[in-house]
């Protein structure tokens, strides 16, 4: 599906009523998916105090992708992003990380970290758009199939 105008996107941090919509994405997105409990989990994190964890990108009130992450410090940790795999390459995830960046620094992020899986080649692709630079290996870090991760981080200019 097309999003039609990208200027009516809405970035938000997410709801307690997002959640069902989260956990379908989640399905979508991941091959060893977080539960419903997990994401539950982020959201309690965020009530607890400190900066949302878990934050959307709307079409027309339609959750379409999603992040989570974590701020420690001046340190943005990026655990999870996700777009519907029906609204995929329209440069949302691009969207999506670029506004969460801007939104972090704002409140004294500097840098942001993740881990990709090697075989990863969309979202290795996507980070290195933004200027993400490999800075380490974890081997056969991923349980599931003994896949390595790849560190990565992207640094405030
Ligand atoms: C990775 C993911 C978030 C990308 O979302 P997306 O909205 O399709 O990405 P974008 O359209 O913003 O793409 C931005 C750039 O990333 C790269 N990219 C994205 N998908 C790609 C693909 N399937 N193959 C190759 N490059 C890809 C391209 O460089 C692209 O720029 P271009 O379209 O101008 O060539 C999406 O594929 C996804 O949800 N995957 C499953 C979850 C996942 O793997 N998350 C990352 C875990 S670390």
């Amino acid at each position: 599906m097309n999003v039609e105008e990208p200027a009516d996107l809405i970035f938000r941090p997410a709801r307690q009523e997002d959640l069902d919509a989260l956990v379908s994405l989640e399905k979508g997105c991941f091959q060893v998916p977080w539960s419903a409990a997990s994401l539950a989990s982020e959201f309690r994190s965020a009530r607890e105090g400190g900066w949302p964890r878990v934050h959307v990108l709307l079409n027309k009130h339609e959750i379409i992708a999603y992040t989570v992450t974590a701020l420690v410090l001046d340190e943005l940790q990026l655990y999870r992003i996700g777009v519907d795999p029906s609204y995929r390459r329209q440069g949302l995830a691009k969207i999506m990380l670029s506004k969460l960046l801007a939104a972090a620094e704002r409140v004294g992020a500097q840098t942001c970290t993740l881990e990709v899986r090697e075989g990863n080649t969309a979202a290795r692709k996507l980070y290195e758009s933004l200027g993400f630079r490999e800075v380490g290996r974890r081997r056969r870090y991923y349980q599931d199939n003994g896949e390595d991760a790849i560190l990565l981080d992207w640094c405030k200019m």
